[in-house]
C-alpha cells in the first residue's frame, strides 16, 4: 500500500519556533520582489503594480500576523526568564518591527499615489524606500534567526509551545 501523508495546511503551526523562521523565508521572497519590481515600474507598470498589489496583501495579512505571533505570544512568556542583554535584543527588535512599519506604510502609500505611467522622480522615491525596507527587514531576520530560536527554545515549557501554537493558529482562523 502506498502511504502518502499530506500534511495539513496548519502543520507547521504545531511547531510555532520553526513557523517563525519558515515565514521569514516567505517574507524574503516578498522583500525580492518589491525590489525586483523597481525597474518595470516604467516599463511595465500595470504588471509591476499587480505584483506589488500581490506583496502588500502578503504583509498586511501573513506579515502582520507574524509581527503579532513575536510580539504577542512569544516575547510576553520570555520576559520573565530573560538576561538583561537578551531583554535588550528583545528590545531592538520590536524597535526594529516599528521602523519596518513605519518604512511600509510610507511605500504603500507612495505606490497608491503613484501616476500612470510614474515619473521618474516617483520611481526613484519607490526604489529608496523598497531599499530602505529590504536593508532593513533583511537586516532584522538575520538578527532574529541567529538567535531568538535558542532563547525561545531555552525557555519555553511544551506547555507555552502549545499554548502559542492554539493562538498562531486563532490568529489565522484555524
Ligand atoms: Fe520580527
Ligand atoms: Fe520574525
Amino acid at each position: 500500500m502506498i502511504n502518502i501523508r499530506t500534511a495539513p495546511p496548519s502543520a507547521t503551526l504545531d511547531t510555532p519556533i520553526d513557523h517563525l523562521s519558515a515565514c521569514h523565508r516567505r517574507i524574503e521572497e516578498r522583500l525580492q520582489t518589491l525590489e525586483r519590481v523597481g525597474p518595470h515600474l516604467l516599463d511595465r507598470t500595470a504588471e509591476a503594480l499587480t505584483a506589488l498589489q500581490a506583496v502588500f496583501w502578503f504583509f498586511d495579512s501573513s506579515g502582520a500576523t507574524h509581527t503579532a505571533d513575536e510580539e504577542e505570544s512569544f516575547f510576553p512568556r520570555l520576559a520573565a526568564h530573560l538576561t538583561p542583554e537578551e531583554q535588550q535584543f528583545l528590545n531592538d527588535l520590536e524597535l526594529e518591527h516599528a521602523q519596518a512599519e513605519s518604512i511600509y506604510d510610507a511605500l504603500k502609500s507612495h505606490v497608491a499615489q503613484l501616476t500612470n505611467p510614474p515619473a521618474e522622480a516617483e520611481v526613484a522615491r519607490y526604489n529608496d524606500l523598497a531599499r530602505e525596507l529590504c536593508t532593513l527587514y533583511r537586516q532584522h531576520i538575520k538578527n532574529e534567526d541567529a538567535r531568538f530560536p535558542a532563547i525561545a527554545a531555552r525557555i519555553l515549557t511544551p506547555a507555552d509551545l502549545d499554548a502559542i501554537s492554539q493562538e498562531m493558529k486563532h490568529r489565522r482562523n484555524l
